[in-house]
């Protein structure tokens, strides 16, 4: 295979035997075993799994905050070296300005890269109506609900453009009917923008909701337990969630999650 169909064929997103480990000595934490992961451009993929078990390692690692102890974590076939504007982060809360009204949270990203002021505004205003806070627009955070600071969130990721959104655990802090209604923007929103994905969540029902592929893992330190692709992914008909292969995942994805719980709550024990 010549150099440019290996680049071709390489996934968005690969993690290569990908390991990490927190510290040294006798304190030292092995958060994630050598995971491999393939994540192909415009998916959407949800990782599910016990708290502690290196999800969020992960998701760093692609983000560039961290690097892996052994193994590559490769984008487009190259290296994560550190952050990057492609890769846009969406964070579980906060990590707004405080000072600046919605408008210009979403506008800074594009003036920062090099967006004329006009340009920035067009973007931002596109952003802003694309999460449903066009009334908002002039309004500052502290004046928002958690839901709509966590729209701002998103629409600031989604104006940079992104190739890959990340995002951990972004719906946590919310109810359960904000949650329910963001998790529906968010699906009109990958279908129209169609930008790969990779969402951390605890919840299985969020994970049927959204995925193109679901990824299981293992109590600490993390590996890939199980991932399923489900064929009724985005399926309009609110039918599915009784269809049986939606039961039958679910209920599977339940069973792994709460056998790797009493693993992660065992470890906690007998520290
Ligand atoms: N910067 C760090 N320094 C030391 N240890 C860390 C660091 N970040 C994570 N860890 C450890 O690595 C392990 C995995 O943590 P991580 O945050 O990835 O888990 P998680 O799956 O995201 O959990 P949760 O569901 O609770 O968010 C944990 O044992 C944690 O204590
Ligand atoms: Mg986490």
């Amino acid at each position: 295979m010549s150099t440019v169909e290996s680049f071709a064929a390489a996934p968005k997103v690969r993690f290569e035997q990908v390991s990490k480990r927190f510290g040294q000595g006798p304190d030292a934490v092995q958060a994630l075993e050598p995971i491999s992961l393939d994540i192909a451009e415009g998916e959407f993929t949800c990782l599910l799994g016990p708290s502690g078990c290196g999800k969020s390692t992960l998701l760093n690692l692609l983000a560039g905050f961290e690097q892996p102890t052994t193994g590559r974590v490769l984008m487009d076939g190259l290296p994560v070296r550190g952050p990057d504007p492609r890769r846009g982060v969406v964070f579980q809360q906060g990590a707004l300005f405080t000072w600046m009204n919605v408008r210009d949270n979403v506008a800074f990203g594009p003036l920062a890269t090099g967006r004329g002021k006009g340009e920035a505004a067009r973007i931002a205003a596109r952003y802003v109506e694309m999460v449903g806070l066009g009334a908002f627009a002039t309004r500052y955070p502290y004046e928002l609900s958690g839901g709509m600071q966590q729209r701002v969130g998103i629409a600031r990721a989604l104006a940079n453009d992104p190739e890959i959104l990340l995002m951990d655990e972004p719906f946590a802090a919310l109810d359960a009917q904000t949650r329910e209604l963001l998790q529906e923007e968010i699906r009109r929103i990958w279908q129209e923008t169609r930008k790969t994905v990779l969402w951390i969540t605890h919840s299985i029902d969020e994970a049927l909701f959204l995925a193109t592929h679901i990824v299981v893992m293992s109590a600490r330190p993390g590996r890939i337990k199980a991932s399923f692709r489900p064929s009724f992914s985005h399926s309009a008909d609110p039918a599915v969630v009784a269809s049986p292969e939606f039961v039958r995942m679910k209920a599977e994805i339940f069973g792994l999650l709460r056998e790797e719980a009493l693993t992660a709550q065992r470890q906690e024990g007998v520290r």
